[in-house]
């Protein structure tokens, strides 16, 4: 399985931030935003992925990342040459992918709850082993901003709503999507909805047409944030910070994972903190490569 991430979009609604910056490279608290979806691929041991984003951005995401080398990884990048949708984004990967199964993480969702990678694990083989999709739901207050689900009383879902005005539940669809080989064939077949954009909820009816659909509910133990608006960018900074300094664990350090996933070695951390040594960042991986 293969790892997609997307980085366009305008960001408008963190105008005038995103004004010059691409969303997914502001902070939330100490990492640009891009790194927590990356770590959720990493925590999935998903090794090769690739970043789509505007022709603008992507030099950044080249300084960034480089070819992944330095995780034990490889990042591919592709141009999505206007934000058409995330359907219209996740093509630009089809190159890639080549006939592979892939996870997507939209780069603005933050995800963080323990048993994260066993939840991970088990929808990527439940696609490897069925095919068909696999999203994750959410319990939230505000479900007319995402896509939504309803479910009937047996928990089957019964249909997928996109910014619905009247929402049939509170199930959120999160912005972490596990897709079978067919997936491309697919967004082929969507029309533009009447916001002119290839939805990824159109995406997801199709499976749902086919009753290939599996909808895990990330349950109230886990902390799920959509941080491209002003108050949830802030609550997802806040949060992370807060976890952060209670437990003196990284949220979303991709070095760390990179490391944990033993794809890389102890001398290659110790090289990455030595970089760093003058911050706070780079103290952290040392006290990691000499205590683990
Ligand atoms: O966060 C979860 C929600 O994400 C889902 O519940 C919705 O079903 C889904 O449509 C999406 O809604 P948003 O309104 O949050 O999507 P947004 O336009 O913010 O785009 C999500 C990310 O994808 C964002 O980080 C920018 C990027 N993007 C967006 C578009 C429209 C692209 O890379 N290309 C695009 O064409």
């Amino acid at each position: 399985m293969k790892g997609v991430i997307l980085a366009g979009g305008r960001g408008t609604r963190l105008y005038p931030l995103t004004y010059i910056t691409n969303k997914h490279l502001l902070p939330i608290y100490n990492k640009p935003m891009i790194y927590y979806p990356f770590s959720v691929l990493m925590l999935a041991k998903i090794r090769e992925v690739i970043i789509v984003t505007n022709p603008e951005d992507l030099q950044n995401y080249k300084i960034l990342f480089g070819d992944g080398s330095f995780l034990g990884m490889r990042v591919y990048y592709a141009v999505q040459d206007s934000p058409r949708g995330l359907s219209d984004g996740l093509m630009q990967s089809r190159k890639f992918a080549d006939g592979d199964s892939v996870m997507l993480t939209l780069g603005d969702n933050i995800f963080f709850g323990h048993g994260l990678p066993e939840i991970l694990k088990k929808g990527v083989e439940t696609v490897k082993k069925e095919g068909g999709a696999c999203v994750f739901a959410y319990y939230v207050n505000d479900p007319e901003r995402f896509g939504v689900v309803e479910f009937d009383e047996f928990g089957s879902v019964l249909s997928l709503e996109e910014k619905p005005k009247k929402p049939k539940s509170n199930y959120a669809v999160t912005g972490l999507y596990i897709y079978d080989e067919t997936v491309f064939e697919k967004i082929e077949r969507l029309k533009p909805s009447d916001r002119g954009e290839l939805e990824i909820t159109s995406l997801n009816e199709e499976y749902l047409k086919e009753k290939k659909l599996k909808v895990e509910i990330l349950g109230r133990g886990f902390a799920w944030f959509d941080a491209g608006t002003y108050d949830s960018f802030l609550e997802a900074g806040e949060f992370v910070a807060t976890i952060e300094k209670k437990t003196g664990l990284m949220v979303g350090c991709i070095e760390e994972i990179a490391y944990r996933n033993k794809w890389i070695t102890k001398d290659q951390l110790m090289k990455l903190a030595k970089n760093l040594e003058k911050t706070d960042y780079g103290q952290y991986l040392k006290k990691l490569a000499e205590t683990i």
